[in-house]
């Protein structure tokens, strides 16, 4: 079998901002790759690097961000090296993504159809009437109710979850080669929680669209993605296929995470979920030795020395030390 070229390639992506007190790498070597079809979960604690890792791909750091090195391939194409004006025509059209916050991105003075109809005729062109057919299509896709009435809505009439069904709706008006989801569900309550993370399932494979999935929960990752990936202090510290990783997970830090999941399955007595105690690590003042060492409850001397290396065991990869000798546990749910 001829291995299928991924859609998306990174490999040692390293971001840095400049600070007032000097550099800090935000991502620091870290490598994901997404192939057609394929659903990659990216998850991490608030600060690990998420969504640096996304606005890199994007190309869209802020001033004081640059990507310091590494690559990032989209269809074979090195993104690091492509000109600000290609990477523009890419985000139009081959490149989408949904942010965290739907308000911050939604122009406020426009109705939402026609935000969506502008998106169509800046990247496919073609007359106003078909754009906005097409919007009103595409309100529809997303699940969106009386979608010609709520294509007439500006932002503001709108709730949270329609508002990110709207977001979804423009990231899809060009139809993405690759979905890039910043958290999109974070700000929006369990039960609309749910029928986004749905919808983005059933677009997906409808659509065949590559899809790049960020979470800081890992309880949402099991529904959605076939592989993931776990950053702490802007590198990889795990990544392996969903159910592995969730059955045996290699990394301690992954074990917490794991653990810190609510049981769907109520267990009969009280319990009160784990939480792994202490903060990662600030980007640019991380120690010797391993990242994770002052949360660990299985650290150990020769976990403090030297940087730890990310090793490959089969098609997982694992940054600890003592891989060979610990047991953790996964969840079963
Ligand atoms: N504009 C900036 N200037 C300086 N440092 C930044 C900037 N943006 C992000 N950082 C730093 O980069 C690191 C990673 O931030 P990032 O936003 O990627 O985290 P995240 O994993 O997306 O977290 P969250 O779950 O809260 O969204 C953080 O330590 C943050 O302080
Ligand atoms: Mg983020």
């Amino acid at each position: 079998m001829i291995a299928q070229p991924q859609v998306l390639e990174v490999e040692q992506l390293v971001t840095v901002f400049d600070t007032p007190d000097g550099p800090v790498r935000a991502v620091d070597g870290f490598d994901i790759s997404v192939g057609p079809r394929e659903t990659v979960a990216l998850v991490g604690e608030s600060g690990s690097g998420k969504s640096v890792t996304c606005l890199s791909i994007m190309g869209l750091l802020p001033q004081s961000g640059r990507i310091h090195g590494g690559a990032i391939r989209f269809m074979g194409e090195n993104l690091v090296q492509a000109s600000e004006s290609r990477r523009r025509e890419l985000r139009g059209s081959s490149i989408a993504m949904i942010f965290q916050e739907p308000m911050t991105s939604l122009n406020p003075v426009f109705r939402v159809g026609m935000q969506i109809s502008e998106t169509i005729r800046a990247h496919l062109g073609g007359s106003a009437e078909n754009a906005s057919k097409r919007a009103v299509e595409l309100l529809d896709l997303v699940g969106i109710p009386e979608a010609g009435r709520r294509a007439r809505n500006y932002p503001h009439e709108l709730s949270g979850g329609m508002r990110q069904r709207v977001m979804i709706a423009i990231a899809l008006a060009c139809e993405p080669k690759l979905l890039i989801a910043d958290e999109p569900t974070t700000a929006l309550d369990v039960t609309v929680q749910a029928q986004i993370l749905e919808l983005l399932k059933d677009l997906q494979s409808d659509l065949g669209m590559a899809v790049l999935f960020v979470t800081h929960d890992l309880g949402v990752v099991a529904g959605i993605a076939d592989r993931v990936h776990v950053m702490y202090a802007g590198q990889g510290v795990e990544s392996g296929k969903v159910l592995d990783v969730y059955r045996r997970p290699l990394m301690p830090y992954t074990e917490g995470l794991l653990l810190s999941i609510p049981q769907l399955v109520a267990t009969g007595s009280e319990r009160r979920l784990p939480t792994i105690d202490g903060q990662s690590p600030s980007a640019g003042l991380r120690a010797e030795g391993c990242a994770f060492l002052e949360r660990c409850r299985y650290a150990r001397d020769l976990c403090r020395e030297g940087s730890v290396d990310l090793e490959m065991r089969e098609d997982r990869s694992v940054r600890c030390r003592r891989v060979d000798d610990l047991v953790l546990s996964g969840t079963t749910s």
